[in-house]
């Protein structure tokens, strides 16, 4: 069975201090179950203190972005090889990196194969525009994200790997995606997963759904077939409603 995963993603929130007090409270409300990994991704100023203060046995930390070089002249830049050992999980072509930073599938897949490459796990965003959704190109958008995104990856490297679907109209909206819009793209997903890289990859891969997740609106997706968990932004910087968001994943999976 796939485990779920709940992942919260802070952004360019909180400074050290508030980060900590963050985590602590979580893992004081944060319930653990076997059957359900929750994931950290604080910014990457505060993934090492994190990293020291954080227990494993109840949470996983993740970071934001990697770049995919492992060393060398890039002025501002941190490399997958360099959070090796200090993060489980990594973000890859979160949307505020494609649309903000102008991060290219070309670059959002040399990352995904340094962050493979240094043995962490990647979880990697994909999700089309309202204008692409208007213009009836969903299928195709999140077709070339994977292609192009999954390209250096051997086919158990994809199976032990999680894609997150977020549209890109909904994160940071209130605009949720509905229930089937998200059950479509994530059936669109696990396609093209199967289509490339056979049934084993695609049985094993675990795919989230994104985009102004709140505790009210969590155990809609968690309900769906084929979808593994949530990245959840905004509420997973309450740790009442996170808790709750986790707790809905609990009540999905069973005691
Ligand atoms: P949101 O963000 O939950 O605030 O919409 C989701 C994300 O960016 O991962």
């Amino acid at each position: 069975m796939r485990k779920k995963l709940i992942a919260g993603n802070w952004k360019m929130h909180l400074n050290t201090h508030q980060a900590s007090i963050l985590l602590h409270r979580l893992e004081e409300h944060v319930e653990t179950h076997r059957d359900v990994e929750v994931v950290v991704f604080p910014s990457l100023m505060n993934v090492q203190p994190l990293n020291v203060q954080i227990n494993r046995h109840k949470m996983k930390l993740g970071a934001q972005d990697a770049f995919y070089e492992d060393e060398g002249a890039y002025t501002g830049e941190v490399s997958a090889a360099m959070l090796h050992s200090v993060v489980d999980y990594c973000l890859v072509g979160h949307s505020e990196r494609r649309h903000i930073f102008g991060e290219s599938d070309n670059i959002v897949g040399k990352k995904l194969a340094a962050v493979v490459r240094n043995k962490i796990a990647p979880v990697l965003c994909v999700g089309e525009t309202s204008a692409e959704r208007a213009a009836n190109e969903t299928k195709q958008v999140l077709h070339d994200q994977i292609m192009s995104g999954l390209r250096n990856l051997t086919a158990k490297e994809v199976e032990e790997m999680v894609i997150a679907y977020e549209p890109v109209w909904a994160i940071g909206t209130g605009d949720f995606a509905k229930p089937d819009q998200a059950k479509e793209a994530i059936d669109t997903i696990r396609q093209n997963v199967r289509e490339l890289y056979g049934d084993k990859a695609e049985k094993g891969l675990r795919v989230l759904y994104g985009g102004s997740v709140n505790a009210d609106n969590a155990g809609s997706y968690l309900g769906v077939d084929g979808c593994d968990g949530l990245l959840v932004g905004g509420a997973s910087l309450n740790y009442k409603e996170f808790s709750k968001i986790v707790a809905s994943a609990h009540s999905k999976v069973g005691k």
